[in-house]
């Protein structure tokens, strides 16, 4: 019965961890992989991670199930950090997943069981959303989102897709740090956004993977609290992956802000179902970590500390990368105003074999780097190669 079944392609970026993994140059850099990295080339264990989890190793007492809502008091406590006091608890309904992407898959079944057959997507995408929301039934439908060779936001082409969207369809928006562009949605474009989804009756669906990897933890989600605010439901799926560096962890949550605590319950209800005939219950580690952490004064402000050394850090990058390749492509001074780990060069497939045949430079075919890859050692090689094309 297994012969029904075709191979399924590699994933190119767990390809691209294989081939740079076999390269033996000494020199080689890695701008593929979604992970952030310091100076030293290692994504680091956050020192309050450390500590949370030695606390739990000495005052957790048992390992029976916590049930498919996971860990209400890390939801609680996610939400203050997501959401702080802009609507009316009562009204939302927070759920813990298996990371970012079992929110957005939570996500995408409640969309289904409500009925809701459409999901706009601005493109380029994380490749994975169109992937998990298909998966669930979902319809997806693309706009163009981003203009690579001038680095812009394709801001007027967003809106015209917005409204030119049905009443129930699903809108996934980023909070901010975009991937794989890097691009920025302004406080005044996220009014706008947020007065056409509203009038519209769009249901967005806000995913938060880097929280505090942009301009800030509070700045990353000023747009996304102006939404909530102004559009009467919503579905947040937050990733705790890069924020708390829990990759492997699988920490996140999906919440949804409704209009009444009644319909929260019913939502609630409704999420810890599809939970339930899914995964049955989230891995409860990750989320354990980030309750320690953020019921933790002194933890919650060391762990505060070193995320924005690691935001320090990319943008630094961010800068010299932009400085130095201005010149010979002027659109990429917009790396230095970008967010997040990403950018999307402007690179044909040639000119990427190119630098990781000849250079040992690393990146995906369509040319998304990781900015948190680079060492500040190795950026000025990096520009001089990327000039030299
Ligand atoms: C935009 C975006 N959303 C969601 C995720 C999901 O993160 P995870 O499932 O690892 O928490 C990622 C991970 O790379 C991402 O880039």
């Amino acid at each position: 019965m297994f012969d029904a079944l075709t191979r399924q392609p590699d994933d190119p970026l767990l390809a691209l961890i294989g081939l740079y993994r076999k390269d033996e140059r000494p020199g080689k850099v890695d701008l593929g992989v979604g992970v952030y990295r310091d100076e030293t080339g290692h994504t680091p264990i956050f020192r309050a991670v450390k500590e949370a989890e030695k606390r739990l190793h000495e005052t957790q007492d048992s390992k029976a199930y916590v049930g498919p809502e996971g860990d209400l008091v890390f939801v609680d406590r996610l939400w203050t950090l997501v959401g702080g006091d802009t609507i009316n608890r009562s009204h939302l309904a927070g759920v813990q997943t298996p990371g970012g992407s079992g929110a957005l898959r939570l996500a995408a079944d409640l969309i289904r069981q409500m009925g809701g057959k459409r999901i706009w997507i601005g493109l380029p995408s994380w490749m994975n959303h169109a992937s998990i929301f298909k998966a669930a039934g979902l319809e997806t439908a693309g706009y163009p989102f981003f203009d690579v060779p001038s680095q812009t936001v394709l801001f007027d082409t967003m809106m015209s897709a917005l409204q030119g969207a049905s009443a129930g369809d699903a809108v996934l928006l980023h909070a901010g740090c975009h991937n794989p562009t890097g691009g920025v949605i302004s406080e005044a474009q996220w009014l706008e956004i947020a007065a056409v989804v509203a009038e519209r009756g769009l249901l967005p669906l806000v995913d938060l993977a880097y929280q505090g990897f942009g301009r800030g933890l509070e700045e990353d989600v000023v747009g996304l609290r102006h939404l909530i605010g102004i559009v009467p439901e919503t579905l947040i799926a937050v990733s705790c992956s890069k924020s708390f560096g829990l990759y492997r962890e699988r920490t996140g949550a999906i919440f949804a802000v409704t209009t009444s605590s009644s319909s929260a319950d019913t939502v609630r209800s409704n999420l810890a179902g599809l939970a339930r005939t899914s995964y049955s219950m989230p891995p409860d580690h990750g989320a354990a970590i980030v309750r320690t952490i953020l019921s933790d004064a002194d933890l919650a402000r060391d762990w505060k500390e070193e995320l924005e050394t690691m935001r320090l850090r990319i943008s630094g990058i961010r800068q010299s990368l932009a400085e130095g390749l201005r010149d010979r492509w002027q659109a990429l001074g917009a790396i230095a105003a970008q967010e997040g780990m990403f950018s999307l060069l402007p690179l044909a497939e040639a000119d990427v074999m190119r630098l990781r045949n000849e250079h040992g430079i690393y990146m995906p075919g369509s040319g998304r780097i990781n900015i948190a890859g680079l060492k500040t050692a190795e950026v000025g090689d990096v520009i001089d190669k990327l000039k030299n094309l």
